[in-house]
């Protein structure tokens, strides 16, 4: 995902930085390159050697290590991108005012590359204004700050921001930053995921095996592009994705009436979801005991969320399809693309091993409306996800460069 990336980390004193080390993790592992600056403050947290066992990189703490001394202008300005996490109100108020009095302040000074600053500190000591200005003026230069999150701090609870957001939430930003400018960038997609439920009485309801993980995927990775992503999902307990905004339902109308809602503005819609297609036409309005004897519940069909939108499509949008089948699933796929005139089906077999339901896989074949086939592999649904992505963005650059021939 970062392969041939270069990101400095630049770690200051806050207790957080031991987190700093499962976000060197994460980036070395989606194939960045990483090089950490530790503060002095920071070497007192956490040693030089526990990131460079992680990152395979020396680190660097000093302006004056010999051999290295020309390291404050080379790196920032060969890397894409700077971080700073944690970033303490020390780091950032010398950074605010182009203070350069050790490596990390130097090398602020000295970038070319974008800063991402992650702020951590106790509650009073983020409410003073001192730390405030220093924020707003690294803002006005261009910083992204993330954070601080609001939650449990080293001293104590605290329902104050201070606490630095997670190594997860940095790393997404971190993607995003080091990401954007393809094909999505700028452009609203909209992904639907989860299973609705449909209420058979006030406590039992209709649902499937969908876990929403391959439309959360999808979520995830097209803000990593970009995007600006709203996700509606059914429940799911997955863990809400950073960026996305997130707008949950529970049935197929439901959801249905979100989608018909954003269509208008979309630019992309990626339907995920695995909605009810039928729901109980007759739900009671209390529970029924089981000493009532048998329940006979008559099923009608649900409304059918793409067919409802396809008048309300934008002009030159791409939607996007999924059909999970189980056997032919290919031949369906291409005949439901046509039914609800879509630009690209997405298609997987739910009998097929590692595939469909509740697992983290995912072997797809997409087909597009032009009758070109991407067969992919047995994949991570983060894997997946991407390569649909790569897809859309080569079918809307096609598409585009078909229009500007036409015009
Ligand atoms: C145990 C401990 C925890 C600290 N945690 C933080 C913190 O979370 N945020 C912060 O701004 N300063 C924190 N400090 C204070 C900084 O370490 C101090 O301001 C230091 O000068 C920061 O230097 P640096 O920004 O160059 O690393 C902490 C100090 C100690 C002793």
């Amino acid at each position: 995902m970062l392969q041939g990336r270069r990101v400095l980390l630049g770690v200051s004193g806050g207790i957080a930085s031991y987190k700093s080390c499962i976000l060197a993790r994460l980036l070395t592992q989606a194939g960045a390159r990483v090089s950490v600056v530790l503060t002095r403050g920071a070497a007192q947290f956490v040693g030089p050697v526990t990131f460079e066992a992680l990152t395979g990189q020396p680190v660097l703490t000093s302006l004056w290590q010999p051999g290295q001394v020309l390291n404050h202008v080379r790196l920032p300005q060969r890397v894409d991108l700077i971080i700073v996490a944690p970033a303490t109100a020390h780091l950032m108020s010398r950074a605010a005012q182009g203070l350069a009095d050790d490596l990390l302040t130097t090398m602020l000074v000295a970038r070319t590359a974008p800063l991402l600053l992650a702020p951590a500190m106790n509650d009073d000591m983020y409410q003073h204004p001192a730390v405030q200005d220093a924020m707003d003026l690294l803002a006005g230069q261009g910083a992204v700050i993330v954070g601080p999150a609001v939650g449990d701090l080293a001293e104590g609870p605290s329902s104050r921001p201070g606490r630095m957001v997670e190594p997860e939430t940095i790393f997404n930003h971190s993607v995003r930053l080091l990401r954007r400018g393809g094909a999505l960038d700028g452009l609203h997609v909209v992904v639907t995921a989860g299973p609705t439920r449909e209420s058979i009485d006030p406590v039992r309801f209709v649902s499937n095996r969908s876990s929403g993980r391959m439309g959360y995927a999808l979520a995830q990775a097209a803000w990593w592009r970009g995007a600006t992503v709203t996700l509606i999902a059914g429940p799911s307990s997955l863990p809400v994705p950073d960026g996305p905004t997130l707008e949950r339902v529970e049935t197929t109308a439901d959801m249905a009436a979100a989608v018909a809602t954003v269509r208008p503005e979309a630019d992309v819609l990626i339907m995920a979801a695995a909605p009810s297609d039928y729901r109980p036409g007759d739900p009671a309005t209390v529970k029924r005991p089981r000493a009532d004897g048998d329940f006979v519940v008559t099923m009608e069909p649900t409304a059918d969320i793409l067919m409802g939108t396809a008048e309300a499509r934008r002009p030159g949008s791409t939607t996007v399809g999924f059909a999970l089948e189980t056997g032919d699933a290919v031949e369906k796929g291409r005949a439901k693309l046509v039914r609800k005139d879509l630009d690209m089906i997405v298609i997987n077999d739910a009998l097929e091993a590692g595939a469909g339901f509740e697992v983290d896989t995912n072997r797809v074949t997409i087909i597009e409306s032009d009758g070109r086939l991407t067969e992919c592999p047995l994949q991570t649904k983060v894997e997946v996800a991407e390569a649909i992505l790569d897809v859309v963005e080569r079918h809307r650059v096609s598409q585009k460069a078909v229009s500007g021939a036409a015009n």
